[in-house]
């Protein structure tokens, strides 16, 4: 028995769990199911990666702290992890005590190994958001070719450079222009591991023929660079405990998380933790899309083999998902979650059509939903749900025969491809699993074409042969669940519900002995044909999930609100004018504490004219979400004595009171000082 430890690469904690991702979970899921299967010990952990700007900068948009908004998302994407049948023995957090040891831990033996230097580095800062901008957060002209709104370390030519070298460099954040900005980074100069290197790369089948090769022809033919691993404050990570004011950037800590998420793990069940990464006993295998090759290939092997963890066993790695031939798109519906995916069709579906396209080569993968609904419903339902669903019902009573029946070598070489299909599972190899499996459905599905059962059974004397030649297509029905229970999960737990036996039980041992006089229990419809609706309602869902916000206006005009405050009397462009309003930015709010209803908040009209108001908000706002924004006040209101201060002017907003208070913000281009007409 083999011990094995398995990740997927961590998903950001930043957005929903999509049908590109899953080409990843669901195979690296498969992979796991097949090793228990075959009677190995195989965890599978994961984690969500929770650190860096992104993250940092959405929570600040929506309102709240990167805590609140990495929750949020966990909750998501264990439901979205569920509904796809794809388990973990852990999912755990970047942003956990036990990822902050290990990565405290490969710290300092990066430290004591020699192997970090510190240099300055010069980097685009945004000056409005105060902080530095990582290279995909600036736009602007390629230096090489002259194209405009390029990202900040490559061009649509080809061209790859500094955000740095962009022609006019606009930060994506704030729409200003960033400057350059010295800063005192760490690095980890990589180039002192090279010959570790090149013999883990190129040796001992860690990674695949094409990967190796392609290391050697872009990296390791060079001196390898120096890997700038810290960023400045402000940063949502882990401050480097040695270097206050600096954090690990997010690519440092992620891959740690494998660790750190298998120690929240092993505290949680008491399992031993060095067992799995520090001793030989362990296989660990990483699974990972293309993109992210350079991290998992050098920087992280260099980490481990300084810190005297465990070196992957293999790094098994695959190419993206096109969606009928195209990148996922918005516009055209295809960018579909996994909610949105269970919500329309079975999750069956998808990993069988993933695993029928997977061969464990770096090739990216087309699904095209015509081909799909064909493959479903060829292999699925017409091969193999077919099998049970013609015959289970007519022995219902009888059970299967006592001896198994003669069948023409069938069952014999079903019970034959166990090495080969086991073989294919290790290597990845799911569309010969496939197509094996499917290979003694085609005879199976001849035999019951050749005695019809539906004849044989109106015919009292033909009870025998009935009963036989339905214990042969259960008995080999059960044979092709048991080989595909890693691809198709819930299909196995039913099929072991309707054969009387326990699924999770099941080993690869189990397709070479047929049952025999078994109950055979109440059949319940296993699988439905796909259907092409389901899908358009798929992506015209997922179209309006991303259509822009104006095109799905959630309007409540239903009147309550004018009828809870009915109109006043006319007045007089006279008396309006009277009321002095102006557009006027927060430049200071605080609590008052004393106040159950109020912040104290500073206006500034512009130049140095600023109002000092107290405004009975506190129950909508809380005062740091208020700073800079602009607002419309009265600025002429007569000055009011109060208990905590002099309060000299109104802020506009509509609603009842309490939480129903919504601050008036005039449109783009109106500056403190402009009177409202
Ligand atoms: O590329 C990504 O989606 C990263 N969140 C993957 C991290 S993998 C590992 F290093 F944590
Ligand atoms: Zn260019």
């Amino acid at each position: 028995m083999r011990n094995i430890l398995v990740t997927s690469a961590l998903p950001y904690a930043n957005g929903p769990i999509h049908i590109g991702h899953l080409v990843e979970y669901i195979q690296t899921d498969i992979w796991a199911r097949a090793q228990r299967l075959r009677g190995n010990r195989c965890l599978y952990i994961c984690a969500d990666d929770t650190h860096g700007t992104a993250i940092m900068i959405r929570a600040a948009a929506e309102g709240r702290t990167p805590e609140a908004l990495i929750a949020d998302v966990r909750e998501q994407h264990l439901a979205a992890f569920s509904e796809m049948d794809v388990h973990f023995d852990h999912f755990g957090s970047t942003n956990s005590s036990e990822n902050f040891a290990i990565c405290s831990e490969i710290w300092a033996s990066l430290r004591k190994a020699g192997l970090v230097r510190e240099k300055k580095v010069s980097q685009l800062y945004d000056t409005q958001v105060g902080t530095f901008l990582a290279d995909r957060f600036v736009r602007g002209t390629c230096p090489k070719c002259g194209k405009p709104d390029q990202y900040g370390d490559s061009c649509d030519c080809g061209a790859t450079y500094s955000p740095a070298d962009l022609i006019h460099p606009v930060s994506a954040l704030s729409g200003t222009t960033p400057e350059l900005r010295e800063a005192q980074h760490l690095f980890v100069e990589i180039e002192q591991l090279h010959d570790f290197l090149n013999a883990w790369t190129q040796s001992g089948n860690h990674l695949q023929p094409e990967i190796a090769n392609y290391l050697a022809g872009h990296f390791l033919g060079d001196k390898l660079h120096d890997w700038d691993i810290s960023r400045p404050a402000p940063y949502f990570g882990f401050e480097i405990p040695d270097s206050p004011g600096n954090y690990w950037y997010v690519w440092f800590d992620a891959p740690i998380g494998y660790i750190g998420s298998t120690l929240e793990y092993c505290k949680r069940t008491g399992e031993d933790f060095d067992r799995l990464w520090r001793s030989d006993a362990t296989e660990i295998h990483h699974f990972i899309g293309k993109d992210i090759t350079y991290f998992h290939t050098l920087f992280w092997p260099c980490m481990l083999k300084t810190a005297g963890f465990n070196l992957p066993t293999r790094v098994h790695i695959h190419g993206f998902l096109t969606v009928n031939g195209e990148k996922m798109s918005k516009s055209k519906g295809t960018f579909i979650k996994a909610e949105t995916f269970a919500k329309h069709l079975d999750s069956a579906y998808l990993r069988y059509y993933y695993a029928s396209k997977l061969t464990g080569r770096v090739d990216d993968l087309d699904l095209n939903l015509v081909d799909m609904t064909q493959k479903v419903n060829a292999d699925l339902v017409g091969n193999l749900v077919n099998l049970a669903s013609r015959t289970a019902k007519f022995v219902r009573d009888l059970g299967l025969s006592v001896e198994y029946p003669q069948d023409d070598g069938m069952f014999a070489y079903g019970a034959g491809l166990a090495d080969e299909i086991a073989e294919a599972y290790e290597h990845c190899d799911f569309a010969k699993v496939t197509r094996l499996v499917m290979s003694i459905g085609d005879r199976a599905n001849k035999l019951i074409e050749d005695t019809a059962p539906w004849t044989l059974r109106k015919d009292p004397a033909k009870k025998q042969q009935l009963q036989d030649v339905c214990t042969i297509a259960l008995n080999l029905y059960r044979q092709m669940v048991i080989y595909l229970s890693p691809i198709l999960p819930r299909l196995a737990v039913q099929t072991g519900e309707l054969l009387d036996e326990d699924a999770k039980q099941w080993t690869l041992d189990d397709v070479k002995t047929p049952l025999r006089g078994t109950k055979v229990n109440e059949f319940k419809h296993l699988m439905q044909r796909m259907d092409t609706k389901n899908i358009d309602a798929m992506i015209e869902e997922t179209r309006a999930e991303n259509a822009p916000v104006e095109s799905k206006p959630q309007w409540n005009d239903s009147g309550d609100a004018l009828a809870a405050e009915p109109m006043e009397g006319i007045c007089t462009i006279d008396d309006f004018g009277k009321v002095d309003l102006r557009v006027a930015r927060i430049v200071m709010a605080e609590d008052v504490p004393e106040a159950k209803k109020l912040l104290h908040l500073t206006l500034s009209l512009g130049g140095e004219k600023t109002l000092n108001v107290f405004a009975g908000i506190k129950a909508a706002y809380k005062p740091e979400d208020l700073l800079g924004r602009l607002v419309i006040c009265v600025a002429n209101l007569q000055p009011r004595q109060m208990k905590f201060g002099l309060s000299e002017g109104m802020i506009c907003a509509a609603g009842g009171g309490g939480k129903d208070v919504f601050l008036l913000t005039p449109d783009k281009g109106a500056v403190p000082g402009h009177r409202v007409h």
